[in-house]
């Protein structure tokens, strides 16, 4: 009587260790996203806009293009500005995005193009070659809209996002 139920659950955790790479194989032209892509190299969805139409990625070199319907800027923390081309290119490996194209911050009154993203731990690095910038991982856990960027729908305090710029700090 008992032994029923356990043989389900056993039966159940089989099935579902089992079926999901099966079910991949089999609807093969069901892609992942370029987000869940993103979050396979251990990066947070965040550092995408949402608006990736579509993407390529060479698996054995890491090399890929995003690419948006239109380009796309917003600000980060309130004070930066970013800016997305509508074709992003790279190299991307597990923590670690290189050869970036695409992406530009403006860095008082200079835009500067981000050419590396590194995660370390809870924490992302953006370089832009002569400096870099640290931010928390938790930052970018959902992903920015073009235009509202992270604070559409702002419940957060601005107080406590102004006085803080790491890319000026370490130069
Ligand atoms: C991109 O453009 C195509 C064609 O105009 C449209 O069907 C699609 O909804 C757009 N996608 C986004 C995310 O704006």
């Amino acid at each position: 009587m008992s032994l029923l139920p356990i043989s389900i659950v056993s039966f159940l955790f089989v099935f579902f260790s089992v079926a999901p790479p099966f079910i991949t194989a089999a609807t093969n032209d069901d892609l992942p996203t370029a987000y869940s892509l993103l979050q396979s190299y251990n990066f947070p969805v965040g550092i995408l806009p949402i608006g990736v139409v579509s993407y390529d990625l060479d698996k054995s070199t890491g090399k890929f293009h995003a690419y948006f319907n239109n380009s796309c800027s917003f600000a980060l923390e309130g004070s930066y500005q970013l800016d997305y081309k509508s074709t992003i290119s790279g190299y991307i490996s597990e923590n670690k995005i290189t050869k970036l194209t695409g992406v530009k911050v403006k860095v008082l009154f200079l835009w500067l193009n981000i050419v590396e993203v590194t995660r370390k731990g809870d924490e992302l690095g953006f370089s832009v070659g002569i400096t870099s910038a640290n931010f928390a991982i938790q930052e970018f856990y959902e992903s920015p809209q073009c235009g509202c960027g992270f604070d559409c729908k702002d419940s957060r305090s601005k107080s406590e996002e102004l006085g803080r710029n790491p890319f000026v700090s370490s130069i």
